[in-house]
């Protein structure tokens, strides 16, 4: 993250009340935590949002939040610096909330999702994939629905990877049984 601290921490004034003052995220609100994400992905889905590749579906009731706050940040180095401050934060273990069988999931994660978010779901910058573990379980259970749904990433050369990638877990099940598997991985 190469954007002012400091600017960065004003501008994040306009995010605590849905992530949380610490970017610890807030489920109630729907948003979650940012403190354990790549800060390169950080700002490839601010843009997103900003430049209408992500949120743009009808449908995305919570995308379209997002949507309405990136509009009002000014511009690139603006988003620097918020990504910069969030980045200076202290990392946070999200709360396990999703269920599921981690031995199974574990199965699954190995054979079609480890080749590109990593073998530790740390993310792969090389293959534009982010860290999961880390990142609140119920927001990963949501996203990924939303791919299957073609609500997210239909609009977006990144997204259209998970858009292609979702059928390979058929069931809700099967979503919740990689997802307790990564919930195990977070530090
Ligand atoms: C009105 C509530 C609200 C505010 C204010 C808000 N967000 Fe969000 N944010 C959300 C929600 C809800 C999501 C989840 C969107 C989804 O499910 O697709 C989100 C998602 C995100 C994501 C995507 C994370 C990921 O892993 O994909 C980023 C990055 C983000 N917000 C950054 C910010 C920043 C920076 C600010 C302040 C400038 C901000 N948000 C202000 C509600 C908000
Ligand atoms: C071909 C590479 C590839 C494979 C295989 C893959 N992904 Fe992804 N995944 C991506 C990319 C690229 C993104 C970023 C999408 C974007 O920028 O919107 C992503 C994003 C995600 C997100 C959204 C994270 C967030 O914070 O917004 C989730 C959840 C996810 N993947 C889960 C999975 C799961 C579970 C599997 C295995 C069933 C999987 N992925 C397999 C490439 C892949």
């Amino acid at each position: 993250a190469t954007g002012n601290v400091s600017d960065g921490k004003q501008l994040y004034v306009a995010c605590q009340a849905c992530h949380g003052a610490k970017g610890e995220g807030i489920k109630a609100m729907n948003a979650p935590s940012l403190v354990n994400q790549s800060p390169w992905y950080l700002k490839r889905q601010m843009l997103a949002f900003k430049e209408g590749r992500r949120g743009t579906h009808p449908k995305d009731v919570y995308g379209q939040q997002m949507v309405a706050i990136a509009t009002t940040i000014a511009d690139e180095a603006a988003v620097d610096a918020l990504v910069a401050y969030i980045d200076s934060l202290p990392n946070r273990a999200p709360e396990a909330t999703v269920a599921g069988n981690i031995k199974k999931g574990e199965d699954y994660y190995s054979m079609v999702c480890g080749s590109c978010h990593g073998p530790n779901a740390e993310g792969n910058k090389l293959l534009d994939s982010p860290a999961l573990a880390g990142v609140d379980d119920w927001y990963l259970v949501r996203q990924f629905e939303l791919f299957r749904k073609g609500i997210r990433g239909a609009d977006d050369k990144y997204g259209r990877q998970m858009v292609m990638m979702a059928p390979a877990l058929p069931t809700d099940e099967d979503v919740r049984n990689v997802v307790s598997y990564i919930q195990t991985l977070a530090e």
